[in-house]
């Protein structure tokens, strides 16, 4: 294998947490008039821009990847850290400029950004025309057509129902193989470092069958990965009693069945053999054992967890509310070990100088890497958000530069864990599903392993979305690299 297709496909760990941002793909379907859509932050996020594409859709938008062609820019944004929301900040400018000389076009702000914010961000960002949260996109269509008229509009409404379950998905920068599933909404967590559950409102999970549903649309449009997102999949639960439909669907004497998430998964699992099943994000203080045994009761769905700690000391995980100590995580993994055996990936997330952290705290976090041998992280220094409990309880004492120092340290003890967990995959069999061409060669494609691994093949005779089963020849601490075994 050349260098020259090394060290590709995934970004370094430093780069990842640059924030990225996806845009609409151009659709053409006759419609009079241009959406562009720029999402930043999360899963979740990228899966309600394509509600909001399909919403904008029924009334006569075509989306646009150009937004010097749009008659409406949307931002869906990310309040995360403070560093994604000055991002936006930027971007806002630059949008603020080319509307300055097209005062026909509307600029909308959605996501968390905005649900934060609210009114403020008009008075702030004056050339905004709408500001609209998380719940309220049904919205969308009203207040655009308002701010042509001239009327600014913001609706932040959070609602304990919404789950946008009867609206099917326009799928935006789909490689046509994998998609996502949003199956709840909020989040009733308090971490204490978050302000997702101020941004996203109450807990809700959407019904199963609506799920179901759109995983055979996906499977008849030819999908071969699904990947169900919420903030804390392992709280998911329905009932139709529970989600307030008792009137409609309960008949007579008839036992209300409740779906945890367990039995979600085996739903979607059972919708097709060739369907992948992938899940996030799992919160080490609700992940079941009957989870984990579903897992390995379906070949189809994926050996991988994201399983954030935030960091190894119990301390500090009180401190975040995480309601978890080091020992009962490492009991988690422990049974992930037992039940689904070395070859489950495992990623974490990772939070460097929290509020009073010690370095001895913080060399905890190191050696819990060191014990679970993670194949992956997604690492940040702490960020002090308004109105969280930890902005209002705890001083934010960590000096920049220690913390920068021990992110630093964090993410090389990642680095060399990924490699290490890479090394191990040499020389196995896998098998992988082949998602799209390798970002530096054409002669080469990119597929992924059960556990969530870039692998990368040579071009060959293979199409994307091929299952096929690959030799590992050879790994970065990024990518594997595999070869064609008939
Ligand atoms: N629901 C998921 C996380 C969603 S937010 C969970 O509970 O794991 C994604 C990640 O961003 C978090 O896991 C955390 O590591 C990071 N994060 C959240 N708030 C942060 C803050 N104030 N500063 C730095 N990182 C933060
Ligand atoms: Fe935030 Fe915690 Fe909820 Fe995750 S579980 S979204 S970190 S409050
Ligand atoms: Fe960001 Fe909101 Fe997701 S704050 S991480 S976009 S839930």
């Amino acid at each position: 294998m050349d260098n020259l297709i090394k060290d590709i496909d995934i970004l370094p760990a430093e780069e990842a947490q640059a924030c990225e941002y996806k845009v609409t793909a151009e659709e053409n379907t006759g419609k009079s008039k241009k959406l562009y859509i720029e999402s930043y932050g999360c899963q979740m996020n990228f899966s309600d821009s394509e509600i909001v594409a399909s919403i904008m859709k029924e009334n006569g938008f075509d989306t646009t990847a150009t937004f010097e062609n749009a008659d409406v820019i949307f931002l869906n944004t990310c309040s995360i850290r403070d560093k994604a929301e000055q991002t936006v900040r930027k971007r806002l400018q630059q949008f603020n400029q080319i509307k300055s000389s097209r005062p026909d076009l509307t600029i909308g702000v959605l996501g968390c950004m905005a649900e934060r914010l609210k009114e403020k961000l008009l008075e702030e960002e004056q050339l905004v025309d709408v500001v609209v949260g998380p719940d309220a996109y049904r919205d969308l269509p009203n207040l655009v057509l308002a701010a042509e008229d001239g009327q600014k509009g913001v609706n932040t409404f959070l609602s304990r129902e919404e789950t946008y379950a009867d609206i099917s998905p326009v799928r935006l920068n789909s490689n046509g193989v994998s998609a996502f599933i949003s199956i709840m909404r909020g989040c009733d967590n308090m971490c204490s470092f978050c302000v997702v559950p101020f941004t996203r409102g109450r807990e809700r999970s959407r019904d199963p069958h609506s799920i179901v549903k759109e995983a055979r649309e996906l499977v008849a449009k030819g999908y071969k990965e699904v990947t169900l997102l919420g903030q804390n999949v392992d709280s998911y639960k329905w009932s139709p009693e529970e989600n307030n439909k008792a009137r409609l669907n309960k008949k007579e004497g008839e036992n209300v069945q409740i779906v945890n998430f367990a039995g979600l998964l085996e739903m979607v699992a059972q919708v097709n053999p060739n369907l992948r099943i992938r899940f996030s994000t799992s919160h080490p203080k609700d992940i079941t054992d009957e989870v984990l045994h579903t897992m390995k009761r379906y070949d189809n769905i994926c050996k991988y967890i994201h399983l954030p700690v935030q960091s190894g000391n119990s301390r500090v995980l009180n401190l975040m509310n995480r309601t978890y100590d080091r020992e009962w995580y490492l009991e988690r993994v422990a049974k992930i070990r037992e039940i689904l055996g070395e070859e489950c990936g495992i990623s974490s997330d990772m939070i460097a100088g929290f509020c009073s952290e010690t370095e001895e705290e913080h060399r905890d976090t190191l050696s819990l890497m060191d014990q679970v041998q993670y194949d992956f992280s997604y690492m940040f220094y702490y960020s002090e958000r308004p109105g969280t409990l930890a902005a209002k309880k705890y001083a934010d004492d960590i000096p920049l530069p220690v913390k920068k120092r021990r992110l630093q340290e964090i993410i090389e003890k990642q680095n060399q864990l990924s490699l290490s967990r890479n090394q191990l995959d040499i020389g196995k069999r896998q098998e992988i599903l082949i998602e799209g061409v390798s970002k530096r060669s054409d002669d080469y494609l990119k597929g992924r392993n059960s556990a969530n691994k870039v692998v990368i093949v040579p071009k060959g005779n293979l199409t994307i979305g091929q299952y096929v089963t690959v030799k590992i020849t050879d790994c970065s601490s990024a990518t594997l690299f595999g070869e064609l075994l008939s």
